[in-house]
């Protein structure tokens, strides 16, 4: 836990340098570029730690597994109000259902994240406001995953991780 305070620490620091310290408060006026480097930048965090964890503390018995660590990060983040984010299976046996891909935009993003696209993105208008939605894949990066996940195969395109993040009206 505590190592994952630090990565958070380090995020939220790089955003106060790259954009000053009030940065926070205009969130609210993201543009869609602005919004992709966020996800961009999110997106190594978030699968750099999956990587380390998985990696780290497989063997052990009993450790959380980083998937449920993470939609635990993921709630904390929404809370905050900085992004709301997914981790969705991009196969048909997902360990959760919950996990599986709910709407058109995540139904869309499955498909083309399987057939080799890297970044999936769009801007929708939800309840009248403007959302920046992304997708990114999550392949098999390990030989771990598949101690839990027996149905993959090697470097597959798994799952996905679906961002929104609020834009600028
Ligand atoms: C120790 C067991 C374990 C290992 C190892 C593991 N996972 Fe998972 N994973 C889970 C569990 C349990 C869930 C469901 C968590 C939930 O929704 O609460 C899950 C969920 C997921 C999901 C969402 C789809 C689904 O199946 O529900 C993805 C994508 C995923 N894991 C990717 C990975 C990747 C990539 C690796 C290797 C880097 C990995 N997992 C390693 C246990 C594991």
């Amino acid at each position: 836990m505590k190592n994952l305070s630090k990565v958070f620490l380090i995020t939220a620091l790089s955003f106060c340098l790259v954009k000053g310290v009030y940065s926070f408060e205009q969130w609210n006026n993201l543009s869609p570029e602005e919004a992709r480097t966020i996800v961009k930048l999110l997106d190594d965090v978030y699968k750099y730690y999956i990587v380390f964890d998985t990696i780290n503390h497989v063997d052990n018995q009993g450790k959380t597994p980083a998937a449920t660590t993470t939609k635990q990060v993921f709630k904390e983040m929404e809370k905050k109000g900085w992004h709301s984010a997914r981790l969705i299976s991009a196969t048909d046996k997902a360990l959760n259902k919950e996990n599986m891909p709910k709407d058109e935009f995540e139904k869309e993003a499955v498909k083309v994240l399987r057939e080799g696209q890297v970044f999936f993105e769009k801007t929708e208008t939800v309840e009248g406001k403007k959302v920046y939605r992304a997708a990114t894949p999550v392949p098999v990066v390990l030989k771990e995953c598949k101690m839990c996940h027996v149905y993959v195969k090697d470097e597959e395109v798994m799952g996905s991780i679906i961002y929104a993040l609020p834009l600028g009206q």
